[in-house]
């Protein structure tokens, strides 16, 4: 079921891997786009969920975070995750992870603020895995999300993107020409004009992906 609570909250349910959320969106907070369960991230989650993948002992890092959709399921499937987005967005994805880690997994959740191309320096870059879903929509901020990817991604690190590449300005340029430049990049599953890409970093001198 899903409904409003009030003028300020709305609710939607989902279910994926067995686990259902209850997924709040602050929409009276002027959290603009934050407010939103966005596709890519709905996508993301199915895809997790097609391909039995388990986080479990492994650290995640989650960017733009939003609702906390992603990392949400991230933590239900073992990992241990840290989410991140603009400051005024943490106390949604908060509320969102009380609603739906159980207590005994809080343990597992980490929220921190964490802007593009700024802020990434304060975090230990020994993530194994490093998740975004619909980030990729606004070209001026590319510059720092690229950044803020080279400097999470080491060796050992698996980048998970979903992004909408037709109907989000520069995300099929983002995609096509500005990864490549920088990472090892493949389309892993394609869901209407929204596609899940695997990163791993390039090793300078080697152009073979995998
Ligand atoms: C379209 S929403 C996607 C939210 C969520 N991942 C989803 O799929 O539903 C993009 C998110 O990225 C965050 N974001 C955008 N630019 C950012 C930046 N420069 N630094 C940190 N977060 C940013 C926004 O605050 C927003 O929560």
């Amino acid at each position: 079921m899903s409904g409003t609570l009030s003028m300020e909250l709305e609710e939607k349910d989902y279910e994926f891997c067995g686990h259902p959320l209850r997924i709040t969106m602050f929409k009276g907070a002027s959290l603009g786009v934050s407010s939103y369960v966005w596709g890519p991230g709905v996508i993301l989650c199915r895809y997790f969920e097609a391909m039995k993948i388990d986080f479990t002992g492994k650290k995640v890092l989650e960017l733009g975070s939003g609702t906390g959709i992603v990392g949400i399921l991230a933590v239900l499937l073992g990992g241990d995750v840290t989410m991140t987005d603009r400051p005024y967005v943490l106390k949604q994805i908060e509320y969102n992870i009380v609603a739906n880690v159980p207590p005994s997994h809080r343990h597992h959740t980490k929220i921190s603020a964490l802007a593009w191309g700024s802020d990434q320096d304060k975090f230990q870059p020994d993530f194994d895995v490093i998740l975004g879903s619909d980030l990729v929509y606004s070209p001026t901020q590319f510059p720092g999300l690229l950044q803020t990817l080279r400097y999470f991604c080491q060796d050992k690190t698996i980048i998970y993107l979903c992004s909408d590449v037709k109907y989000r300005e520069g995300s099929a340029k983002f995609h096509n020409e500005m990864v490549p430049e920088q990472f090892n990049s493949e389309v892993i599953h394609t869901s209407g004009s929204s596609c899940v890409f695997k990163l791993t970093r390039k090793i300078p001198g080697n152009s073979t992906s995998f």
